[in-house]
């Protein structure tokens, strides 16, 4: 773990950041890696380092991203301050269990508690390892138990195709 430390992500870790989601090898195919979807994935990239409410996180292993995290800070009137959303935590299959998704959230939890906000927030998939690992609990997390998570689905399948599809 000595080797590895955290850093803000650039550009050109593009293709490494796509390669840690395809080794997840979930989604079912979601992982588009089309030249047309890559140019999407490029200006979500661009748009998320230049975004002060987002805060985007690399490891690297010499020059390859080989885990990253996205946290979003949300302001609530609520909370009389910020949440800090991570939307997204990822380690590449041959990284993991060496310290890094650790590395990484701590990292994330570090800056929002800099930043003063007042709660952190993730959603985690119970079919998922992780959650039956108990990778976040083991991080002091708190699942709540009174909170169902919803989404709507908002891909317009008359214009757009899914990515994948
Ligand atoms: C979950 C994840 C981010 C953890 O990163 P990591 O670098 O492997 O984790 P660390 O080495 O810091 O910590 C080890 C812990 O991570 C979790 N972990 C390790 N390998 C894992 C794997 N293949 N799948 C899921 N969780 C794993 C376990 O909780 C493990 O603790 P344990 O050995 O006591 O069970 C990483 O394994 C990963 O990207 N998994 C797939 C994607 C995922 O589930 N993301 C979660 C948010 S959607």
């Amino acid at each position: 773990l000595k080797d590895f430390s955290v850093a803000h992500a650039k550009t050109s870790d593009l293709k490494s950041l796509v390669e840690v989601l395809e080794s997840t090898g979930w989604f079912d195919g979601r992982i588009d890696t089309s030249e047309q979807n890559i140019k999407i994935a490029e200006k979500t990239l661009k748009k998320l380092l230049s975004d002060p409410r987002t805060l985007f996180l690399v490891v690297r292993d010499k020059q390859e991203a080989v885990g990253f995290i996205s946290v979003h800070f949300v302001p609530y009137l609520m909370l009389s301050g910020e949440e800090a959303f991570v939307s997204e935590l990822f380690v590449k299959d041959t990284h993991r269990s060496k310290g890094i998704g650790s590395m990484l959230l701590t990292a994330g939890v570090q800056a929002a508690r800099s930043r003063g906000c007042k709660r952190m927030h993730l959603i985690n998939s119970r079919a998922r390892d992780s959650y039956k690992r108990g990778f976040y609990a083991k991080h002091g997390w708190q699942e709540r138990q009174y909170a169902a998570s919803f989404i709507l689905d908002l891909y317009d399948k008359t214009r757009e195709p899914e990515p994948g599809k």
